[in-house]
């Protein structure tokens, strides 16, 4: 085992963390990285963590040199440049494209989940804006049921960024918004998810119970 070089700002629950943490397990780089855990919401910013990312999201990276890279994208593009196996994040072509939009579309449904998460755990209930609420909801109904539609195959060809992201996204509605009962309207969604749900890499990086 090697003594890390870099350090994570991580917190067990953010699923943009936990694609970071899925993709050093698939290269096989875990022993690189020592875990800093931090809690920043909108409200409270975490002080270490602003002094090395100034918008105070997570994660960031900190490599050996001092340098800061964030955010998720940029950390797993330089991560994905650090091991000898295939990429997971294809270098060139088409494909590149067509993966990295379909980790923005996972992206896009972590984005409006986490604000969801923020508006109703931290913002007092008097407070709830309902029609913002509900077009955040209505993002990630719309994206799943394109996957659903159109990009299963693509998703079970293989385990790189755009499955990594796929699966981290469903996690956390699992997680955070079972209310939206996302498989009963995406059920070819929902036994692909069950299937990489059981890959070691996402078994060790479960959201906190
Ligand atoms: C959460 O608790 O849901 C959460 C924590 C950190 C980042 C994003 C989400």
């Amino acid at each position: 085992m090697s003594v890390p070089s870099m350090t994570l700002f991580h917190n067990p629950a953010s699923p943009f963390v936990r694609k970071v943490r899925v993709l050093l397990a698939e290269t096989g780089q875990q022993d690189r990285v020592a875990l800093q855990g931090c809690m920043p919401t909108p409200v409270q910013p975490d002080a270490q963590l602003v002094h090395d990312n100034p918008v105070g999201k997570i994660p960031a990276l900190r490599l050996a040199d001092g340098t800061v890279l964030h955010d998720s994208r940029v950390i797993l593009d330089y991560l994905d440049y650090q091991h000898v196996g295939n990429p997971l994040i294809p270098r060139d072509g088409s494909a590149r494209w067509r993966r990295l939009t379909l980790a923005s579309m996972a992206d896009g449904m972590m984005d409006a989940a986490v604000l969801v998460r923020y508006e109703t755990a931290l913002r007092p209930p008097e407070k709830h804006w309902d029609q913002w609420l509900e077009e955040q909801r209505n993002k990630i109904r719309r994206t799943l049921v394109e996957l659903e539609s159109d990009a299963i195959a693509e998703l079970a060809s293989h385990f790189d960024i755009a499955s990594i992201s796929v699966a981290c996204a469903l996690g956390y509605l699992d997680f955070r918004h079972p209310d939206l009962q996302w498989r009963d309207a995406n059920p070819k969604l929902a036994a692909w998810c069950a299937e990489v749900s059981q890959r070691p890499s996402m078994l060790q990086t479960q959201p906190p119970v």
